[in-house]
């Protein structure tokens, strides 16, 4: 079976070694992948935002399964391409991956469902917006509607940076299109948690919870990045309180896509904020996130190439999902500078010496082989995952593998795994 997964960072390495252990034994292709994916799977040149190129190299190599794990190209409609032309696809269609893509969708989508989340109002009018900040107390979020390569959202702490931020994503369309409306929404207080789920549109599948540091420094200073680490499972994410997402926000949403009549498939991510009120939902993904999948996909037990299949196929009930009763601490390794400019192409050392721990699997999100080399190629280099008993001996092998692997000017954070409670 030929299994082609398109991107090239983290998350796609981390679901490229797990299918690389599937009992299908699948041959692997990357679209673009990375330096570290190409030991498991043949990387292509083809951009993931490519999406005429990525259905004519499924076709022209009878692709069995194409995987589509960032946003761009589910928002693009490649699914919906691939499948226009019989080829199987792991991801959600255009119309459905929109709970990503337009935030005024999923709020409006939440309202009229009744799933709970911040109180909002839209505009399409800066003025109008401008004059709604006079009447809200402080501080407020601002969020551009569309895409915006996770910096559209601004907490602002008085009128005037809430003003700057409406005239910047309204009138300067500093995020382009992605602008053309705001949410302006509540502030909510609580720790953030996350929990992404394989969903086929009939039955729902959570995985086990994870919690991500977005600054790039200790104690959550610094500007806001794609993700410095993350753990599994989150320490708040109780039985009880699965118990109450499952019944209020995962099956409902699953539902509410259906009756509207855009069937999601494949992974939504429930970005969950705990709240005195109870769990609300933050923001919805469309796909497995980055870096939660490093920590997620190691404890799955379950052959993940099954359960792709099972999703496309619209027969998730048939496959047992199986989690280990662990957990999981990845710390991301990152350039200096990043996520501001930053230098690429320094060579990096000591990887082997890292994996030489079987808890350990060093993810590369922004690297290139040179030889029997890899070079630094991107912001966030490398994902390094340890699995253990549990958060603290997982937190400590991290640690540990991080420790011998060196490259110039390297960043990462010393507390990941470590959360103050705040609720
Ligand atoms: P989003 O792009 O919607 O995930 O927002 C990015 C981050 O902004 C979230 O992970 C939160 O940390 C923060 N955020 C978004 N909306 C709110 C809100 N209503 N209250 C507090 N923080 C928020
Ligand atoms: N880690 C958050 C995301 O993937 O969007």
């Amino acid at each position: 079976m030929k299994v082609l997964v398109v991107g090239g960072g983290g998350r796609e390495h981390t679901i490229i070694w797990k299918l690389a252990q599937s009992s299908l034994k699948p041959e692997l292709f990357a679209a673009p992948g990375n330096g570290g994916i190409s030991q498991l799977a043949t990387c292509v040149d083809i951009k993931a935002t490519d999406v005429e190129g990525v259905v004519r190299f499924a076709k022209e190599n009878q692709i069995d399964l194409t995987v589509v794990a960032p946003d761009d190209p589910l928002m693009l409609g490649m699914v919906d391409r691939l499948e226009e032309e019989g080829l199987k696809a792991f991801g959600p269609r255009q119309n459905a991956a929109i709970i990503e893509g337009s935030k005024v969708f999923s709020k409006d989508l939440m309202k009229k469902y009744g799933i709970p989340t911040a109180a909002y109002e839209v505009f399409d009018d800066s003025e109008k917006a401008i004059s709604y900040l006079e009447t809200v107390s402080y501080p407020t979020v601002v969020k551009a509607e569309g895409l915006a390569l996770g910096k559209g959202v601004i907490i602002a702490a008085d009128f005037a940076e809430a003003k700057a931020a409406v005239e910047d994503i309204m009138c300067d369309k500093v995020f382009g299109d992605a602008g053309s409306r705001v949410v302006i929404e509540e502030f909510l207080t609580g720790q953030e948690v996350s929990v992404l789920a394989f969903t086929d549109g009939k039955s729902l599948c959570p995985m086990v919870s994870a919690q991500d540091h977005k600054r790039a420094y200790d104690n959550d200073e610094g500007l806001n990045t794609g993700g410095m680490g993350t753990f599994s499972p989150s320490r708040l994410y109780t039985e009880a309180i699965h118990a109450e997402c499952m019944e209020k926000i995962f099956m409902p949403t699953m539902a509410a896509m259906n009756k509207e009549g855009r069937t999601f498939k494949g992974v939504l991510y429930f970005g969950l904020i705990m709240t005195k009120n109870g769990v609300k939902v933050i923001e919805y993904n469309a796909r497995f996130g980055d870096p939660e999948t490093q920590v997620v996909l190691p404890r799955l037990k379950t052959d993940l190439l099954e359960i792709f299949l099972a999703v496309a196929e619209d027969r998730l009930d048939e496959v047992d999902i199986c989690w280990a009763d662990n957990a999981a601490v990845c710390v991301v390794m990152a350039s200096g500078g990043y996520p501001k400019a930053y230098e690429k192409g320094l060579p990096i050392s000591g990887i082997d010496a890292a994996e030489q721990d079987e808890a350990i699997s060093v993810f590369h999100a922004g690297t290139v082989k040179q030889g029997e080399e890899f070079l630094t190629a991107g912001g966030r280099v490398l994902g390094v995952t340890a699995v253990g008993e549990n958060l603290d001996g997982a937190i400590k092998k991290a640690y540990e593998a991080v420790g011998k692997i060196h490259f110039d000017k390297m960043h990462y954070r010393r507390d990941i795994g470590i959360k103050k409670e705040i609720i």
